[in-house]
């Protein structure tokens, strides 16, 4: 009987989080990542947190060989496809390495998967594709394709194979998942977001901020449209996530076909309150100045989550008090990450 969950880069920040989710819930995890930008310590605590451990393969997807071993080995049920590069501003620097590592290696799982007859797929995809919105909350009907680099459009080719996929075989029982803003930690700390190099997203950056690593804040543009002029986003704890990947996994193999769901809590902070809310529960002050505003970045997005409300009976619970004071958790205790 097939029933082990293959989680692709699982050894990242959402991918560690929800390896632990599916151990606590019972089901039996294989984890595929090459450590690209990840570490095996994350999965050592992953396995410490829920008593037993993940199985670990160090291996890239795009190694055909490997990945149809691993369907040969195991009985795989269901896929968690996790794995990617997933820096905006690296992609607009190595397009092809984007586009190569993200579309090869999403072509060469599928293939494996179907060789094996294991047709269960839950796919990370992103708000990135959405671009620039025109209306706000973003409801999943809403137009995408219009993304503004390299990795959005990686995102939004691989939705477009899935749908070609399911259209060709209706074996194929797909979820594509665009998350918002994930933000936050595991409350015991021992697991969180652990970037290479300088982050690019806020609340890491904060993060380092607050620990001393990094001087200070650049807030991208305060003259946007928004009731403080700072950007507004949909920020998600990464718990809520993981359970968001649960219930879509528990859909999927009860119904066929392509679904796609927004994961996000349907609210809108701005950068400046998200700075201040940082500061009340760090107890530190987060030095910043104004600086231009980035390229490609929008002035607000959050989403319509009704559609994942009312098909997943699934729905967002944690504060935005609570992803920071998680992510703060995480940092203050590891202030080198996983190092
Ligand atoms: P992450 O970088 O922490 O995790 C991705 C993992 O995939 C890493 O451990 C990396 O080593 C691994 N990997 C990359 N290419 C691989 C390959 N060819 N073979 C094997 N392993 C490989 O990123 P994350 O934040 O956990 O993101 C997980 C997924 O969610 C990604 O697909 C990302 O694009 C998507 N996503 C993330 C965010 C976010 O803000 N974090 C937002 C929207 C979507
Ligand atoms: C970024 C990516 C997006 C990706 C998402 C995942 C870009 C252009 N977009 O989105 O593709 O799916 O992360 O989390 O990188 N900000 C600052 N100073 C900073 C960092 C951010 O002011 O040092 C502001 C931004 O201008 C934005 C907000 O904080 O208003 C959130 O930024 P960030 O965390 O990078 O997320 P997104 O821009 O939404």
């Amino acid at each position: 009987m097939r029933h082990k969950i293959l989680v692709t880069g699982g050894a990242g920040y959402i991918g560690s989080h929800t390896a632990l989710a599916l151990l606590q819930a019972g089901y039996d995890v294989i984890v595929i990542d090459n450590l690209s930008n990840s570490s095996k310590v994350s999965l050592e605590r992953v396995g410490e947190i829920a008593g037993r451990n993940p199985l670990f393969i160090e291996g890239d997807l795009r190694d055909a060989a490997l990945v149809n071993q691993i369907f040969n080995d195991h009985p795989i049920e269901s896929v968690l496809h996790f794995a990617a590069l997933k820096s905006v501003e690296e992609s607009v620097r190595e397009p092809l390495r984007y586009f190569e590592n993200n579309l090869v290696s999403t072509m060469t799982l599928c293939q494996a998967m179907a060789n094996a007859n294991v047709f269960n797929l839950v796919f990370s995809s992103s708000a990135v594709v959405y671009g620039a919105p025109s209306i706000v909350p973003i409801a999943e009907h809403h137009p995408t394709g219009q993304t503004t680099n390299p990795y959005g459009r990686s995102k939004f080719m691989i939705e477009q194979m899935l749908a070609d996929l399911a259209e060709a075989d209706p074996r194929w029982k797909i979820a594509i998942l665009r998350y918002f803003n994930p933000v936050g930690a595991h409350p015991n700390g021992l697991i969180g977001e652990d970037p290479n190099g300088m982050p690019n997203n806020l609340v890491p950056y904060i993060c380092r901020v607050a620990v001393g690593t990094l001087a200070e804040l650049k807030i991208f543009g305060n003259d946007y449209p928004t009731a403080d002029g700072t950007g507004v986003r949909d920020y998600i704890h990464v718990l809520d996530l993981a359970d968001g990947h649960l219930s879509a996994l528990d859909a999927i193999r009860k119904s066929g076909g392509t679904h796609i769901w927004n994961l996000g809590t349907g609210q809108g902070n701005s950068v400046l309150e998200v700075l201040r809310e940082f500061e009340d529960i760090s107890g530190r002050p987060i030095p910043y100045k104004i600086a231009p505003r980035r390229p490609g970045d929008i002035a607000t997005c959050f989403a319509d989550v009704s559609k994942a409300e009312r098909e997943l009976g699934w729905k967002a619970k944690y504060t935005l008090n609570e992803m920071l004071r998680d992510a703060w958790k995480w940092q203050s205790t590891n202030p080198l990450g996983y190092k």
